[in-house]
């Protein structure tokens, strides 16, 4: 019923809405006025958390973006190894885990049955399981050795949106918290993303705030056959989740490719029209990233494509190369995904709403998906 969306015509736009908070909620009591984080509720005793020699991140759909994402924030703030898996395909491919390696598990409904038999091989092979999870008491959390629930509240529509967000948060929490129980050397720019991660939500509701030309955008290209999407880094699986979200909401070919690969064959597909969206990471940190992904834009733009260019404010160098830009508020680099997503939310949500699709049930899909 329209009271159920809380005015909204689609439950995908309440929950994009309800974005800020999910964020807020998902952080509340978790980071303590001194930055430090208490997360008591991952019953893993620290000894245990200590002698881990390698994490393991096993996910399905939108939920392997985030875990794609907390690789890197893993690997970068931890110094652990990590790996992200597709959770169907990890137990098939005899992955070698033992005692020291956590294996994080993320699902919002938590019934996922591919994530679920990834855990369950995991557990077997004695390793530690950790789920990230949106749905208290369902199997998931139930079959895992602790949980991390996000706390965006219910999520109706198909299409994943405010449990992504949350899932990120998780898993920026769980990285940090690992650093912090094995008294990793932090410098200055860990104690700055603790702080930025605490006031996240603020700039959530400031993208969603400028989202009508996005929108308007979103509309134009509605008898479009093709959009591509690039990022780097945390870009690169940005760029999968927006991809992602086009073709389950508007039935739309959408793919997304990591902007180094562009020369190695996906140039070919660059034509003159063709709408390509570009994640551009921050002109600070690493710059260097920044200036290849500028050259990638040229390049393609010079082959005719429409670029559609989400760049931080105050970037000036995407300017002359994108013919839509999107303005992203500053954020450390790997927090970056949590504002660079919802503008591809958005866009996704009104293509399927301009081709007249169902934007909650698109066709073919389950919430979840509880069988193999
Ligand atoms: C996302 O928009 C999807 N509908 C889908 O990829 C989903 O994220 C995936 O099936 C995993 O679901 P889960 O988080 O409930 O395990």
């Amino acid at each position: 019923s329209a009271a159920e969306k809380g005015g909204y015509d689609y439950f995908m736009l309440k929950e994009i809405a309800e974005q800020p908070k999910a964020v807020a909620d998902t952080l509340l009591g978790r980071i303590d006025a001194s930055g430090s984080l208490t997360l008591d509720e991952v019953r893993i005793p620290a000894s245990v958390l200590r002698e881990v020699d390698k994490v393991v991140i096993v996910a399905c759909g939108t939920a392997y973006h985030a875990g794609l994402i907390a690789k890197l924030a893993i690997e970068h703030w931890t110094r652990i190894p990590c790996e992200t898996e597709l959770a169907s395909e990890f137990r098939y491919r005899d992955p070698i885990l033992d005692q020291r390696t956590l294996v994080v598990a993320i699902s919002q409904s938590g019934e996922t049955m591919d994530t679920l038999m990834a855990l369950r091989h995991a557990r077997e092979q004695g390793a530690k399981v950790l789920a990230i999870c949106n749905t208290n008491g369902s199997t998931i959390p139930r079959e895992s050795d602790a949980v991390l629930y996000t706390h965006a509240g219910p999520e109706v529509a198909v299409a994943s949106t405010k449990a992504f967000l949350t899932q990120l948060v998780a898993c920026y929490l769980v990285a940090l918290y690992l650093g912090q129980v094995r008294g990793t050397k932090w410098g200055d720019e860990v104690g700055a993303v603790v702080r930025e991660l605490s006031d996240i939500a603020g700039a959530v509701d400031a993208v969603l705030e400028t989202m009508e030309p996005v929108r308007a955008l979103a509309r134009s290209l509605a008898d479009k056959n093709t959009v591509l999407f690039l990022g780097r880094h945390v870009g690169y699986p940005v760029a999968l989740e927006g991809a992602l979200k086009l073709k389950e909401l508007a039935y739309m070919h959408a793919e997304g490719f990591a902007a180094g690969e562009l020369k190695h064959g996906p140039i070919a597909l660059i034509e003159k029209d063709l709408p390509v969206v570009v994640v551009v990471p921050s002109p600070r940190g690493r710059s260097v990233l920044h200036d290849k992904i500028v050259s990638n834009i040229q390049e393609i733009r010079a082959r005719g494509a429409r670029t559609i260019v989400i760049a931080e404010e105050g970037d000036q160098a995407v300017v002359p190369y994108a013919d839509h830009l999107v303005r992203i508020p500053a954020t450390p680099t790997l927090l970056q995904p949590l504002v660079a997503t919802v503008p591809l939310q958005v866009f996704a949500c009104e293509l399927a709403t301009a081709r007249g699709n169902e934007v909650d049930q698109p066709r073919n899909l389950a919430k979840s998906v509880t069988v193999e």
